[in-house]
């Protein structure tokens, strides 16, 4: 079968690199993809937003089954657009993506159906989110409705910095359209997971646990990115957690979905804060998490190609998931300035000594290819990957890695993974 993976994140090229195993698969292609992606994949010049040029890709190739990697297409609708064609597709249709494209929708859905969150109100208007901002006091938390790459959240530690946010969002000046409704909510203590799940609309099937590292500087400090580093399992999601989670987030949310008249196909991800046995949803993406997407998929033992066939074809009950019995750490390598404004075009050395380290893989995210030599094409430029027995031996497999790759103004975090060791 071919295969087709459309994005050209870190997150794109692990989903190519575990659909590479399958025995299913004579070839894989990825629109747009990366450098890194090229030396597994033949990359095709298209970018994942040009849905009609995606879908003539398809049809002419004979593609037997299409892998959406970003939140942009899936909200585009190229789900629903495929489907006409009777092309097969892994992914949430446009409806049901709009769990992740908007959070008035998202926080709406959770209230309807008694999904823990946070207490909220959404806001078009600047007089009564003020009002509302100082009723409640700081640290309270402000989200622009719509999609803004993970940056769209200011979780602000005084009531100034809260009414400020809102102003910069209502007045459309930070995050356009996406910013012209926000949310405000309560701002909820506790420690963050990642947990995933493939659903068909009816049934669930959880992935491994994982935690991701929003904020760009060691210790959780500096601005919020779109994930630093990963890890996978996460000793925060325990039995009773988990249990917890599948109960009255996954199943709440996937029965409501389908309620609402928007059934739920792909895989659903649910931001979750952890506090004692407290479970509360900070967000809902409709797609795999980048990074927590490397480790998880370094984790997997089964073949996903016959998952991502199961869940496209509407019918998940026959699947079940294989984990290897390791931990999975990934380290992200990015440009200095990242999430604000980086260079690009730096050459990047070491990778084919970090390529010689067994149970390492480094999958490129930003990079590009010049002269003969990988750049830095991006924020997050690698995500180094290691397996090991326990965390601690996947965080010094991913470290060795990391150690032996470097180029001018290299930033990563030095803590990923440690929360798990505490
Ligand atoms: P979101 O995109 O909604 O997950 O928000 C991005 C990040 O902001 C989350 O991963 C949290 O670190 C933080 N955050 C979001 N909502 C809250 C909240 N209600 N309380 C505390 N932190 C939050
Ligand atoms: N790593 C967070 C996300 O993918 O949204």
């Amino acid at each position: 079968m071919k295969v087709l993976v459309i994005g050209s994140g870190g997150r794109e090229h692990a989903l190519v690199w575990k659909i590479a195993q399958s025995p299913l698969v004579e070839k894989i292609y990825c629109a747009p993809g990366n450098p890194g992606i090229g030396c597994i994949a033949e990359n095709v010049p298209i970018q994942v937003d040009d849905l009609p040029a995606l879908l003539a890709f398809a049809k002419r190739e004979g593609i037997g089954l299409t892998v959406v990697g970003p939140e942009l297409p899936l909200s585009l609708g190229i789900v629903d657009l495929f489907e006409e064609y009777g092309l097969k597709i892994f992914g949430a249709r446009r409806n049901a993506a709009l769990i992740e494209a908007s959070k008035a929708f998202s926080k709406d859905l959770m209230k309807k159906y008694d999904v823990p969150t946070a207490f909220y109100e959404v806001f078009t208007e600047v007089e009564p989110a003020v009002a509302f901002i100082r009723k409640h006091g700081a640290p309270i938390v402000v989200k622009a409705d719509g999609l803004a790459a993970g940056k769209g959240v200011i979780v602000a530690r005084s009531e100034d910095e809260a009414v400020s946010a809102v102003k910069e969002m209502l007045s459309g000046n930070s995050f356009g359209d996406a910013g012209s409704r926000v949310v405000i909510e309560e701002f909820l203590r506790g420690e963050e997971a990642s947990f995933l799940a493939f659903t068909d609309g009816k049934n669930i099937i959880p992935l491994a646990s994982a935690q991701d590292h929003k904020a760009v500087f060691d210790g959780d400090s500096g601005p919020n990115t779109g994930g630093m580093g990963a890890y996978s399992p996460a000793p925060v999601v325990t039995p009773a957690i988990h249990e917890k989670a599948m109960v009255e987030v996954m199943r709440r949310t996937v029965d409501g979905m389908a309620a609402e008249g928007r059934p739920y196909r792909g895989v659903l991800y649910a931001g979750l804060m952890i506090d004692g046995d407290s479970v509360k949803t900070l967000e809902f993406n409709a797609r795999f998490g980048d990074p927590e997407c490397q480790p998880l998929l370094m984790r997997m033992k089964s073949d996903i190609v016959p998952i991502l066939l199961a869940v496209a074809d509407g019918d998940i009950s026959r699947i079940a998931i294989e984990w290897h019995d390791m931990a999975s750490v990934c380290v992200v390598m990015a440009a200095a300035g990242y999430p604000g404004d980086y260079p690009k075009g730096d050459e990047i050395s070491g990778l084919e000594a970090a390529d010689r380290i067994d149970d390492l893989f480094v999958f490129h995210a930003g990079t590009g290819y010049s002269d003969g030599h990988f750049v830095t094409n991006g924020g997050r430029v690698l995500g180094v990957t290691g397996r090991g027995v326990t965390v601690a031996d996947a965080i010094r497999k991913a470290y060795e890695g990391v150690a032996a790759i470097r180029w001018n103004g290299v930033h990563f975090r030095t803590d990923i993974g440690r929360k798990a060791l505490l």
